[in-house]
């Protein structure tokens, strides 16, 4: 079916293109019934996806710290985050269903590797500090590239995106309170935030994409307003944020080129090892395969749940289809 719309899109150009793109223009919300340039559609499809297969992956690392985070309070906060990560992977999932793909099939591609998630997902936690690290990092980056996304061109991503958004707000805090906990705690405390800071910085600074110059998809994107802002600009809005938080905590951001320009007003940084991000984007990230093979084990897991609830609603449609006759 999505191929087939995909191919009728095509035979259609000019006018409506221009039309399409004055809607656009205007700030108009492009709807699921609207007329949609099949690039679009697919751009749309791909990134929504991948975006909800991030928040769907992203709970393994932090599920991994459930049974051992240090208090009772701690660990009811952990749960409902990890909770808060499944909820915006289904809001996403719906999202992505009304440009025409079932999450069925976005679920398939994701667990025999045809799909992408978000690279930070595939680094090890291995300190309680991590859980902090996460949060005020990788939830930190993720708010800082979803805010603008609440303005996004195609009505349910940007609707999704609200909701997201304020939840999110909610992690990044959470997160920044456990590293402020941890750094002004016992010196093996502070070691461990110093630590899991070194580890998820560029991670972090990776989740953005790669550079504006290697990024294939920001142009278009940012035509359609499908993107609001390219990689390098919310790379450098993270930056600007975090160095002064990270003063706060009293820890040192990993980076002996990190200063202040006074006469931009921001913050100058090294790149992310790139090398490294498209090592991790190819597979061979530390945990990648562990990753895959997590969510690979829950689809299995599942099917007697999945099967039930087809069976019940086939006999539910029998039923009401016996009444009616
Ligand atoms: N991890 C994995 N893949 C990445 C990536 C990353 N950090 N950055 C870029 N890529 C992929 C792109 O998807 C694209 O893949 P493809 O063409 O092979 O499908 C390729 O690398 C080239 O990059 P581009 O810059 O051209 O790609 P985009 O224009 O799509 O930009 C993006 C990448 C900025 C991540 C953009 O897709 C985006 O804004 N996505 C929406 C937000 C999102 O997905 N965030 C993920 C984190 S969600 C999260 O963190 C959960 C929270 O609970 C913590």
């Amino acid at each position: 079916m999505y191929a087939q719309m995909v191919k009728s899109e095509k035979a259609i150009g000019g006018p409506e293109l221009e039309t399409f793109q004055a809607r656009i223009d205007a700030g108009e919300k492009i709807e699921p019934k609207d007329w949609m340039p099949a690039g679009y559609r697919k751009t749309l499809i791909r990134q929504i996806s991948q975006h909800a297969h991030s928040e769907i992956v992203g709970q393994l690392p932090e599920g991994n710290w459930i049974t051992r985070a240090p208090t009772l309070e701690r660990k009811a906060i952990l749960l409902a985050k990890v909770q808060d990560e499944a909820g915006h992977g289904l809001y996403l999932y719906c999202a992505a269903e009304t440009l025409g793909v079932s999450r069925d099939k976005l679920t398939e591609m994701l667990l025999d590797g045809r799909m992408k998630y978000s690279s930070i997902f595939n680094y090890p936690t291995l300190t309680w500090a991590d859980m902090g690290a996460i949060g005020w990092l990788v939830d930190g980056a993720a708010i800082m590239n979803q805010v603008p996304l609440q303005r996004t061109s195609f009505g349910p991503y940007a609707r999704a995106m609200v909701r997201i958004c304020k939840e999110e707000s909610f992690h990044q805090r959470q997160g920044f309170d456990i590293m402020m906990k941890m750094a002004q705690g016992s010196a093996s405390q502070k070691r461990m935030a110093q630590d899991a800071l070194d580890r998820f910085w560029g991670p972090s600074l990776m989740m953005f994409g790669p550079p504006d110059t290697e990024s294939v998809h920001t142009e278009q994107s940012m035509k359609w307003q499908i993107k609001m802002n390219s990689n390098d600009e919310l790379r450098q809005k993270f930056v600007d944020q975090t160095v002064p938080q990270a003063d706060y905590l009293g820890l040192t951001i990993p980076d002996e080129n990190l200063r202040l320009n006074k006469k931009t007003g921001h913050y100058e940084f090294s790149e992310p090892d790139w090398n490294e991000f498209f090592e991790v984007l190819g597979g061979n990230g530390p945990c990648n395969s562990e990753r895959l093979a997590a969510r690979n084990k829950a689809w299995d897991d599942g099917k007697w749940v999945r099967d039930g609830m087809m069976e019940h609603a086939r006999k539910k449609a029998t039923k009401e289809s016996e009444v009616s006759e």
